[in-house]
């Protein structure tokens, strides 16, 4: 287990996030629970902000990438330490909005933003769009004519850098359905096109070369090609670029085969980025371009836990043993999705030895539907109190209603004390938008 001062095992044994006992949170609110500490999700963002600000000065700004857990608190919690976010699909941007996000401080990504998501960023007059291909480009464009004004945006490029990580979640190698290839050339074609737009003001340029990435070198790569390229544009086109956005990736613990960084270990891959900047702009005799990085995952990854209550438990003797929660894929598709691996406790006897070896199965008629597989847990029984740790990213932004199981309300917990910021769906919310016809209804 990852310890820190607001995830530890208390005096009763029982695993405790922001200091709340996670069992009685689970008899308070019921399970599946997903439960968010805000100490842990601040001084993240404060690490990246702080550090970049001491690091580069003025010249930067950190956006949160929302798609890792998006809801209204947390866009508040965000706005509150300062930062700015991205958001990839009209979805996020509206609850952006609605919880009073500041629109200038709002990146829009995506790499086939629909017509109404680039008028919906248009009138909400957002910070920066980032562009993704020619027909969004004309679109924006006209659209901005429209409405009297010039967009802003980046270019998303492709610096060709391969990451460590799970192939479905590499974005910047050379097949990727991302960004525009510096190597083929087509970054440079793009650039130009751009610069033609009336009522666009290309500002520079947006990587980002994939997620749940440690190594620092892949991270720096991206750098230099980017600024090489920069030095490239500003010689054959006579445009020097005044962003650069890198992106986020950084990688966060979910078992102990991944590294355990504090914090403000996390400071140095701003770092590094930052030198690296300083580095080429130097050597290419580039101005330092506003500097912007988007960490999502590592922002509110390990702030997140998912409680769960232990049912079925069965053994199929000499193969396996499967130990059934009340969740599931439905509720974290990511071991569906990318055989992810997690780190499950049980809350209610954290300070027992483990003594068998189980997978956790989740109640959808999947047979892939499963949360582990062959971890360590102490004898569970049903009823017990699992919780999965580091669930906060990727796990409530991913959920579905899969077997028309309910997604998990989500609780903020800090000093003790929990609230809920998305409240438990019902039965009436699955059944909100059907509609039977006429022809079909029971007299
Ligand atoms: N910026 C852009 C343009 C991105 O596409 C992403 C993530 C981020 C920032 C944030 O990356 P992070 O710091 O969270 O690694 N569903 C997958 C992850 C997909 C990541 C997509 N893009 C998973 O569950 O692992």
């Amino acid at each position: 287990m990852n310890e820190r001062e607001t995830l530890k095992i208390n005096e009763r044994g029982h695993l405790e996030l922001g200091g709340a006992d996670c069992v009685e949170l689970a008899q308070r609110f019921g399970t599946p629970l997903y439960v968010f500490d805000e100490a842990y999700i601040r001084r993240m963002m404060r690490v990246y902000r702080d550090t970049l600000a001491r690091e580069y000065g003025e010249n930067g700004m950190v956006l949160y990438a929302s798609k890792a857990f998006s809801c209204k608190a947390i866009y508040r919690i965000a706005d509150e330490e300062n930062i700015g976010i991205d958001v990839v699909s009209g979805g996020e941007l509206y609850t952006a909005l609605q919880a009073g996000f500041p629109a200038e401080k709002i990146y829009m990504h995506g790499n086939n933003k629909l017509d109404y998501e680039i008028g919906e960023a248009l009138d909400a007059k957002i910070g920066c769009i980032v562009a993704d291909s020619y027909s969004e480009i004309d679109k924006i464009d006209v659209e901005a004519k429209k409405r009297g004004i010039i967009q802003k945006i980046l270019l998303r490029i492709n610096p060709g850098v391969e990451a460590h990580t799970h192939a479905f979640v590499q974005t910047a190698t050379t097949d990727s359905k991302f960004g525009f290839s510096i190597q083929n050339g087509t970054a440079e074609a793009v650039t130009a096109y751009a610069l033609t737009k009336e009522n666009i003001l290309l500002e520079g340029y947006h990587c980002h070369i994939g997620s749940q990435i440690f190594e620092k070198k892949s991270f720096v790569l991206a750098v230099e090609k980017c600024m090489d390229f920069t030095a490239k544009i500003k010689e054959k086109l006579g445009f020097e670029p005044t962003k650069l956005n890198l992106g986020g990736g950084y990688g966060v613990w979910y078992t102990d085969e991944d590294k355990k960084l504090s914090p403000e270990e996390y400071a140095e891959y701003v770092e590094a980025l930052v030198a690296e900047v300083k580095k080429q702009a130097k050597e290419r005799k580039l101005a330092l371009p506003f500097l912007l990085i988007e960490p999502g995952r590592s922002i509110v990854g390990e702030a997140g836990i998912t409680l769960y209550t232990v049912g079925s438990i069965k053994e199929i003797p000499g193969v396996k043993k499967y130990i059934a929660i009340d969740g599931g894929m439905f509720d974290n598709p990511r071991y569906a999705l990318y055989q992810s691996k997690y780190t499950p406790v049980l809350a209610n006897r954290a300070n027992e030895e483990t003594t068998e070896l189980v997978s956790i199965a989740g109640k959808c008629c999947e047979s892939g539907d499963l949360i582990a597989v062959n971890v360590d847990l102490p004898k569970a029984e049903r009823g017990d109190i699992l919780a999965v740790l580091s669930t906060g990213a990727y796990n409530y932004s991913m959920a579905m209603n899969y077997n028309r199981n309910l997604i998990p309300p989500c609780v903020l917990v800090k000093d003790g004390e929990a609230e809920y910021i998305v409240k438990p769906q019902t039965y009436e919310d699955l059944i909100r938008n059907d509609l039977v016809p006429e022809r079909l209804k029971k007299d």
